[in-house]
């Protein structure tokens, strides 16, 4: 009888980084990718607000609603049998009210069956990292380059270049340790900042944009994959150019259906 996987756990994130070993995270949006990244061994699948740009169409994060959020991390929950789950808050969910957040992040785990949610933000969103943490949903933070504040940022540029943020995002990562967040997301700020943090910070960091020194790296799955040929950061490095294979397939399809090769007798019913 084959023994049963044993799932990634906070406990074990907390251990990678003890014994320096980098956190694998990838974003997840839907069951037959979910599968692959499970069994390529990622530990962790993000369902990120990102399936709001990459799967709905939308310009930015801020449209997709908690019930978006729950059927997509519903789909990676049942395909994911070792890696851990995180569902990504979405816009207007936590920020302002500790009682709707801790509701929002319930609806989620009860909902989708997913182990752990990550939000947005530090000092302005630690009443709800401490109501939720308090109910026993581990929360991963993320810090730097928020999409979801875009508006307020102006643009996608690297953030705590300037020494004032870099103190706020210090604070703001420091705090929401002690609130008991299990881990951090770095996205796009200077890595020598980001060292620093994974040094000092008692939890795992995990980076987008934010250097080789953080205890995990995480990217956007269609990105990394060659899918969106559109956005070519200088921290996006492709593993893969799916455009191009899929497109190539897809019009060799449309010829064969064009000139009568497809469907063949073989591939017929008598
Ligand atoms: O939504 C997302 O994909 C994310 C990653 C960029 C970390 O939050």
């Amino acid at each position: 009888m084959e023994g049963k996987v044993k799932r990634i756990t906070t406990r074990t994130l907390a251990e990678m980084k003890a014994r320096h070993e980098p956190i694998t995270m990838l974003t997840a949006y839907d069951y037959t990718f979910a599968r692959l990244l499970d069994e390529a061994g990622i530990e962790v699948l993000l369902v990120g607000d990102s399936a709001s740009n990459v799967i709905a169409g939308h310009e930015t994060t801020l449209p997709i609603t908690l019930e978006q959020m729950i059927y997509h991390g519903s789909a990676v929950v049942r395909a994911a049998k070792r890696a851990m789950v995180v569902v990504d808050m979405p816009f207007g969910s936590y920020q302002g009210d500790s009682k709707a957040a801790l509701h929002a992040a319930i609806r989620i785990m009860k909902e989708s069956g997913a182990h752990a949610v990550k939000l947005e933000g530090g000092q302005a969103v630690l009443d709800s990292v401490r109501r939720i943490v308090s109910a026993g949903i581990p929360v991963m933070g993320h810090l730097g380059l928020t999409p979801q504040s875009i508006y307020q940022f102006g643009g996608y540029r690297v953030r705590a270049k300037d020494p004032a943020e870099a103190i706020k995002l210090r604070e703001d990562a420091r705090l929401l340790a002690e609130a008991g967040a299990f881990a951090l997301v770095l996205e796009k700020v200077p890595a020598r900042l980001a060292k620093d943090l994974s040094e000092h910070l008692p939890i795992p960091t995990i980076g987008i944009g934010a250097g080789p020194y953080c205890d995990g790296q995480v990217l956007v799955l269609h990105d990394m994959l060659g899918l969106n040929k559109d956005f070519s950061p200088r921290f996006l490095r492709r593993y893969a150019d799916l455009a191009e294979t899929v497109k190539a397939a897809c019009t060799r399809y449309f010829q064969d259906v064009k000139n009568r090769d497809f469907p063949s007798l073989e591939e017929s019913y008598e």
